[in-house]
């Protein structure tokens, strides 16, 4: 039974009034890189709000995806996660991209080796292998098809009904998509280390000080934290819900990043980030190492440069385009 004491001051963000403050120096000398470079600033809802707000698109995985394959740009300034930059690459390789910090890396597709994948093929080489786009371009390589969590029903639908699918890297997102579905599948043992922070007793604790919230918590987080949850979806799509509810207070169980947009997008409401047993917030250590100076440092020099051997790009471009055609 959760208790009324909380062990940490919620942050809560108001309803937004009145201008933004104007772009800053550095950001402004960001805006002239990007001109002098013919570059695409691409950024993930979970990017710091300077940095959002030179983006020229801020979305989730698979609409940044969509982006980085259409794009004409001659750079994609992939201010993400090392795996959405790879994404970008494999389905756009003419294109020179770059990640402001090459360490900016992502526990859950570190949970998935490519080794570890391969042998597991090895042994059970008829199993149909979905990918949910946190992983490595090896691991996509090793693939049927590609899903994110914005397209992971879709995507399993479409997946041949006389196949056994096993599901990487994402045990929640799996076990999620699978209630979804009511389709079997095996999970493979992977997760996001912050995601998982969040619990059922931390959520319930908060929800006896906002009462009136709406709890909307991404797939990632656990089974228990899912359940109790208003609604369950990807960062893009907590956008339109926020929007469309009638509520006025929301809770958003994921990586705090995401209430700059949430506030941008739906001003005159109130967002309180998701708290941990312990904190108020639950920053991802990886999508935080960008930064507006190291933003501003690639476009300079037009590096780190995201690389990766041809073979291995083409053979990770093929369940990805399959991602792309099935989610149209
Ligand atoms: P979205 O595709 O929903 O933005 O999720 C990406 C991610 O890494 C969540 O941790
Ligand atoms: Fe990876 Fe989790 Fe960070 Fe998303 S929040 S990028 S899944 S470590």
């Amino acid at each position: 039974m959760a208790t009324t004491t909380l062990n940490y001051e919620p942050m809560v963000f108001n309803p937004r009034k009145g201008e933004e403050a104007p772009l800053s120096a550095i950001q402004q000398e960001v805006l002239a890189l990007k001109k002098e470079r013919n570059a695409v600033i691409l950024a993930h809802n979970y990017q710091v709000d300077e940095i959002q707000r030179v983006a020229d698109y801020v979305g989730d995985s698979l609409g940044l995806a969509y982006c980085a394959a259409e794009t004409d740009a001659d750079c994609i300034v992939f201010c993400g996660v090392h795996f959405m930059a790879e994404t970008a690459k494999i389905v756009n390789p003419s294109k020179t991209v770059i990640l402001p910090d090459m360490d900016a890396g992502c526990s859950l597709a570190d949970s998935c080796p490519a080794e570890k994948l391969a042998a597991y093929k090895q042994a059970n080489p008829n199993v149909y292998v979905v990918a949910y786009i946190n992983c490595s371009a090896a691991v996509k390589a090793l693939c049927d098809v590609i899903c994110t969590s914005g397209n992971a029903k879709k995507i399993i639908d479409n997946v041949p009904a006389d196949r056994d699918i096993l599901f990487v890297p994402d045990q929640n997102l799996g076990q999620w998509v699978s209630k979804q579905t009511g389709r079997e599948m095996q999970l493979w043992p992977g997760s996001c280390y912050a995601h998982v922070l969040f619990t059922q007793q931390a959520i319930e604790k908060i929800k006896l000080q906002f009462p009136e919230a709406m709890v909307v918590a991404h797939p990632e987080c656990v089974e228990t934290v899912r359940d109790n949850a208003d609604e369950v979806c990807s960062t893009e799509k907590m956008i339109g819900y926020c929007r469309d509810s009638d509520a006025e207070q929301f809770i958003v169980v994921t990586e705090p990043g995401m209430i700059h947009r949430l506030q941008r997008e739906v001003p005159e409401k109130t967002f309180i980030a998701g708290p941990t047993d312990t904190c108020a917030c639950n920053e991802c250590r990886f999508m935080k190492m960008n930064t507006i100076q190291k933003l501003r440092d690639c476009l300079r020099d037009l590096s780190p440069q995201i690389e990766m051997p041809e073979a291995v790009r083409k053979e990770a471009y093929v369940p990805l385009k399959r991602m792309l055609d099935w989610s149209k």
